[in-house]
């Protein structure tokens, strides 16, 4: 038995988590987590949500809230989401905690005892208008490598190149789009170049890297390392352990990263075994695989072995197995260009083994990956549900029916060995494709032995045997069975829900996660009961995954009424100032059902990325959504009060580019009186139609984004529902 670390790159706290996190370090680092698990090595796997930086303060500023308001929100929805894909974290807590900030203030002052830090005075951004320091994040300009044009002071998107912000041509301050000035202040930097011998070594010696990530490495040291700054002028973050920084924090960067080491010590606490992390960090002999998209690559294996070695008595990762990126549409994911799929919603419309199984198939491993509905439906149908879901039920119900119990195995022929040797050949296969992180290797094996298991099981016909030669049909059967439970092992890191229910279904005591890979190899016991088998799987429609996706071209933000002016040339017209996290103007027609007394301080919900639109020589910037039917009119609002500017959605990220009016009206939005809450049912003016919603109240009418297969409640980014201000009757059209 061996120790293993498995280490989960933290996803910023500044929104929910999405299908490319899942992908791209989530899923992967759970499903070796779990076949390490199977084989009986100890291990732990720890990470959590990354508090700080520049990513939660933008977040902040937009909805004029304090980091920590939006660092704790998405901490929260994250860590559930996380759970409910089951994703198996021995920890999963978040850098915001006292533990973490010990831990990373000793690491701090261990590396200036030692030598590695430096302070320097340095030129750092400073915007006059906005009269802060700007971080390199509030920095926007050209890329002095690539050349592109809305690079970040902090990385290019472009060509993933990490810079400070002063290497920017033409710099913009990305607050206010002034030019912003050099000013001194003072830094600690730490002085890579002390490490770059150490690393190369370290670099030249891990053959057993993925190619990419090695190549990508080697290149960066063959440049001599810049000593990089470590602490910032800003206030949200871990403070600096020296006096004379109050007013400065450490990097994120920095102190994220002493995460890990962090996370496993919280862990070991949480155990009731303080020592216990020294097992995986201090003896030389624990392997520790750090999960993480390519972008981070840089920050895992020479920032952090840098620390690492300076530090001294701590392993340095023994694998980075760096993943590509799985793009949208040939986008890459990115919540602040708007372009995701966000877990918790697609939580609501799919099991986790069904997310889990498409986003393994097409993860992406040794290149970048594209998601589509469409593949995602095909995949799901095809391979999981056809193949896998229909050897498993076939070979199951069949037997239920027929036997009502687990048949034995009696003289086997040459086609139940080869049978019974496939198994065995398909195990060391798939072990070995684990242990490699080769995972997309590994759920291949997997599905071309479910597959054989179709093809052994209509070779051999049970049905034909079953009035014949009950023993022979019993024989056939058994080895089927041992064929499924194997699958249920093998594939159960990938889909840990539904392999546990097979295996319950023949009639295995305890559960798999118990009895480890051997399972795959346990005889069956002839003569236990059977219960009636259960479909894992159903197939599922690309529409209802197609529709889902329209809204999310909507940006709806909550908004706050300032002001309500008469229209200067129209008699049906207000002109109204409302805060959506900034001032907006909207022109609208409300003034023949609302005063202008009843509509000032109401909290509503406003289109934002709308074509803006002149009315009468007024422009709108805007639309306040509203229901209308009979004559009558309500406008959206917030079951309970929220600050102006929180995002509203069915759970996907806002769309960033303008839509027209247009496109809005081909949107289905309605009312929807709540009929039923298990599962839940809305009525949509006569209509019954299934939808997704959580605590749902009956008789209760709700704003409702309509789909072909299940409806959404509208909800806040963090689950506020969406009602109307005044009575309205179900199936109203929202406009
Ligand atoms: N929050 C970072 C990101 O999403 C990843 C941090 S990984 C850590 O890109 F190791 F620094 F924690
Ligand atoms: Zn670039």
């Amino acid at each position: 038995m061996s120790r293993v670390l498995v280490c989960v790159a933290w996803p910023y706290a500044n929104g929910a988590i999405h299908v490319g996190h899942v992908a791209g370090s989530l899923l992967p680092a759970d499903i070796f987590a779990r076949f390490n698990r199977l084989i009986g090595n100890e291990t732990i796997m720890v990470s959590g949500s990354d508090m700080h930086g520049a990513p939660i303060t933008v977040s902040a500023d937009k909805e004029k809230v304090s980091p920590e308001v939006i660092a704790n929100r998405y901490h929260e929805i994250n860590a559930k989401a996380i759970s409910d894909l089951g994703m198996e974290f021995d920890l999963f807590t978040n850098t915001h905690t006292h533990n973490h900030e010990e831990v990373a203030k000793e690491f701090f002052v261990k590396l200036l005892e030692k030598g590695h830090l430096e302070k320097k005075t340095t030129h750092q951004f400073y915007c006059p208008s906005c009269r802060r320091f700007l971080p390199d994040r509030y920095v926007e300009g050209t890329c002095p490598h690539c050349k592109y044009e809305r690079a970040r002071g902090d990385q290019c998107d472009s060509c993933g190149m990490d810079m400070n912000a002063d290497q920017l041509i033409d710099a913009r301050c990305q607050l206010c789009g002034g030019v912003p000035q050099l000013r001194e202040t003072e830094h600690f930097f730490l002085k890579l170049s002390h490490f770059t011998d150490d690393l190369m070594e370290y670099a030249e010696r891990s053959s057993h890297w993925r190619p990419h990530v090695r190549a990508f490495t080697i290149n960066v040291l063959k440049d001599s390392l810049m000593d990089r700054p470590i602490t910032r002028d800003i206030s949200w973050g871990v403070p600096v352990p020296v006096g004379g920084f109050d007013d400065k924090r450490i990097y994120v960067w920095f102190e994220a990263v002493i995460g890990y080491l962090s996370a496993s010590k919280e862990w070991a606490m949480l155990e009731g075994r303080p020592d216990d992390w020294k097992k995986f960090w201090t003896d030389g002999d624990c392997r520790s695989y750090y999960f993480l998209g390519k972008d981070n690559i840089i920050f895992h294996t020479i920032i952090w072995p840098a620390m690492l070695i300076g530090h001294g008595g701590l392993d340095l990762p023994y694998d980075v197995p760096a993943n590509q990126y799985m793009n949208l549409e040939g986008q890459k994911f990115s919540k602040s260009m708007g372009i995701s799929i966000a877990i918790p919603e697609m939580l609501h419309m799919f099991k986790p083994d069904i997310i889990r199984y498409y986003l393994s198939a097409n993860m992406p491993e040794t290149k970048d990956s594209e998601f589509s509905w469409e593949d995602m439906s095909q995949r799901v149908n095809n391979e999981l549900v056809a193949t896998y879901g229909n050897f498993l039920h076939r070979a199951l119900s069949f037997t239920h029916k027929n036997f009502g119990e687990m048949p034995a195995l009696g003289e086997l022929d040459d086609r139940d060995r080869n049978a019974i040797a496939r198994i065995a050949e398909t195990s060391v296969f798939v072990s070995k494709a684990y242990s490699s992180c080769e995972f997309r290797v590994a759920l291949k094996a997997i599905m071309d032995l479910a597959q054989f298991g179709n093809q052994y099981f209509d070779q051999v016909a049970p049905w034909s045997l079953i009035g014949k030669d009950k023993a022979r049909c019993g024989t056939v059967l058994n080895v089927s069975m041992q064929i499924a439970k194997a699958l249920s092992v093998m594939a159960s890191p990938f889909m840990p829900f539904s392999s546990e229910s097979i295996w319950k279904q023949l009639c295995m005591d305890s559960t798999i996660e118990e009895v480890g890979w051997k399972g795959i190899e346990d005889g069956l016991v002839a003569g236990r009961k059977m219960e009636k088998p259960v479909p894992q799987f159903a197939k599922i429609e690309a529409t209802s995954a197609g529709d889902f996706q329209k809204y999310s071209a909507l940006d709806l933000r909550i908004g706050k009424v300032m002001e309500v002016r008469p229209h200067p040339n129209a008699d049906k017209l207000y002109v109204m100032s409302v805060d959506i996290g900034r001032p907006i103007t909207i022109v609208s027609g409300l003034k023949e059902f609302y005063s202008a007394e009843e509509l000032c301080a109401k909290t509503l919900v406003v289109l934002t990325n709308l074509e803006p639109a002149t009315l009468r020589g007024v422009k709108s910037e805007g639309m306040l959504l509203a229901a209308e039917g009979d004559g009558k009119l309500a406008l959206l609002t917030p079951e309970r009060d929220l600050p102006a500017g929180t995002q509203v959605t069915s759970g996907l990220e806002a769309g960033s580019r303008s839509i027209s009016f247009k496109e809005f009206q081909k949107l289905d939005l309605r009312s929807g009186t709540l009929s039923a809450v298990q599962p839940a049912t809305v009525d949509v003016g006569g209509r019954m139609v299934a939808c997704t919603m959580v605590d749902g109240k009956p008789g209760m009418t709700y704003a409702v984004l309509m789909n072909a297969d299940k409806s959404v409640v509208m909800t806040s980014s963090d689950g506020v529902k969406i009602v109307f201000d005044r009575e309205i009757q179900a199936g109203a059209k929202i406009r």
